[in-house]
């Protein structure tokens, strides 16, 4: 078989397969009558493409449940696979964003969004291209020289969101990431990652 079918079929079966499986995965922190089982055996399946969120009452278990597909926490019973491989530690292709950004104050927006293109060693014209053309995307055009104590809160968010999208996730993970900003602008920014999940950004999860 030549290279050309292998890579179609190894694309094909990539498809086939989820790309985040958590099997039985459970989570206890301490031990004995003091015990808190934070998370219960819980099982489901992520496509890649697929925005996929998760919903519950406070103290449920969301957050716990990102930190084991993050790789932050290790499940005590069950499996979480990323890619079909078990998870074993934070890797750069699995983000997780916060409820509150973690933007480093003393950078512009766009020297934000450069971050993580930086750490990688990607020449400085096409970082820059690259993170004008995010914040562009993200409704920051005309900000990326601002700090983030001169952005909105929203807008900050807008700039964390562009900051994880610029280093390409195979999964971006969301914990409330628009817990913190008013009603109305959550409203907007749920539309605009929507928009641009369709537009064929990452697929993720929240
Ligand atoms: N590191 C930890 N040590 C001990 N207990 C923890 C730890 N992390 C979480 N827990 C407990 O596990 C339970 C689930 O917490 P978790 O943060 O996952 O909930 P959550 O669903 O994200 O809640 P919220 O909606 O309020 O953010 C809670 O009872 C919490 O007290
Ligand atoms: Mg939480």
């Amino acid at each position: 078989m030549d290279g050309v079918n292998l890579r179609a079929r190894a694309s094909l079966l990539a498809e086939a397969l989820p790309l985040i499986s958590v099997e039985e995965a459970a989570r206890t922190f301490g031990a004995g009558p003091r015990a808190i089982e934070a998370l219960g055996p819980v099982s489901f399946e992520v496509r890649s493409g697929e925005f996929f969120c998760i919903v519950g009452p406070s103290g449920c278990g969301k957050s716990t449940l990102l930190d084991l597909v993050a790789g932050f926490e290790r499940p005590d019973a069950g499996r979480v696979l990323v890619g079909g491989r078990p998870v074993l530690g934070p890797d750069p292709r699995r983000l997780l964003l916060f409820q509150e950004h973690a933007l480093l104050p003393w950078r512009s927006a766009r020297a934000n969004v450069e971050l993580g293109l930086e750490l990688a060693g990607v020449p400085r014209a096409d970082r820059r291209e690259r993170a004008r053309g995010l914040l562009h995307e993200m409704g920051l055009a005309g900000f990326e020289n601002a700090r983030p104590r001169e952005l909105s809160g929203g807008m900050r968010q807008r700039v964390s969101i562009a900051r994880a999208l610029a280093v390409d996730p195979d999964v971006l993970l969301m914990d409330e990431p628009l817990g913190a900003v008013d009603a109305l602008t959550r409203l907007r920014l749920q539309d605009e990652l929507l928009t641009l999940q369709r537009r064929g950004a990452r697929p993720s999860s929240w």
